[in-house]
């Protein structure tokens, strides 16, 4: 890939920026309970882009299953950052950060590098792939964020999201989503239990998966549960191995 189309999608990222409502964003994230869902965020030249990282990562798929919990495809930050240079440059993009950072109320940074999730595509390819609820845990002594772009939806599948589960006295709320090219989903990864329902025949998901954190350190035994949790249920142990050091 050359520079030229990393420099491109910079400018076309922080243009996109200027056409967003911070204000409108920051409000409805917290009425939800540090939870967000835009649709056709992201426009289509830039879904372009980032999916030409997708077929060149395609074949390195790991494909993983945990019986009862979840059935599906990753592709790691170690393999993003080898090869997805579209896709890096949104999760490196500091107006991105800033912008987000705004939303949350607090400055995020990125995860570390060793961290397989940090920036990471997830692929629903096969009947009934999918991942029961639960929350993006943050292992760091920090609050930990995720972001999901969608990038392909040809399928029935829907993200589940149930809001205000750990705001007592607040009903709580489920929404099921789809997440056609563009959509934009931003939230606190211990706040919102979310779950993706099971892939019909013949259908096909493909999300993108930023993740960001307000301190990145990590105590030694987050660290090996988070190391396990990875290599059985996301990246395959040759991710594991193949971690540079911390
Ligand atoms: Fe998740």
């Amino acid at each position: 890939m050359s520079q030229h189309t990393t420099i491109d999608i910079d400018q076309q990222l922080t243009d996109l920026l200027s056409t967003l409502g911070r204000e409108e964003w920051k409000r409805r994230y917290w009425e939800q309970g540090e939870f967000l869902v835009q649709d056709q965020v992201i426009p289509s030249p830039i879904i372009d882009s980032l999916m030409k990282d997708v077929e060149t990562v395609r074949p390195k798929i790991n494909r993983n299953f945990i019986p009862g919990h979840k059935k599906g495809g990753s592709v790691s930050f170690y393999l993003v950052q080898q090869y997805a240079p579209s896709i890096l440059a949104l999760y490196y993009h500091q107006g991105w950060i800033d912008f987000l950072s705004g939303i949350a109320g607090v400055p995020l940074l990125l995860c570390p590098e060793s961290d397989p999730h940090a920036c990471a595509l997830y692929f629903y390819t096969e009947a009934g792939d999918h991942i029961g609820y639960h929350y993006d845990t943050s292992y760091y002594k920090g609050d930990r964020f995720t972001v999901l772009v969608g990038l392909r939806d040809r399928s029935t599948s829907k993200l589940m999201c149930r809001l205000h589960t750990k705001e007592p006295g607040r009903p709580q709320e489920e929404l099921a989503l789809a997440t056609d090219p563009g959509t934009y989903v931003f939230f606190n990864g211990d706040k919102l239990y979310h779950a993706v329902t099971p892939l019909g025949a013949n259908e096909e998901r493909i999300v993108l998966t930023l993740q960001y954190v307000t301190n990145p350190a990590m105590g030694l035994a987050q660290r090996w549960f988070s190391n396990m949790k990875d290599a059985v249920g996301y990246f395959g142990w040759s991710a594991l191995l193949g971690k540079p050091s911390a």
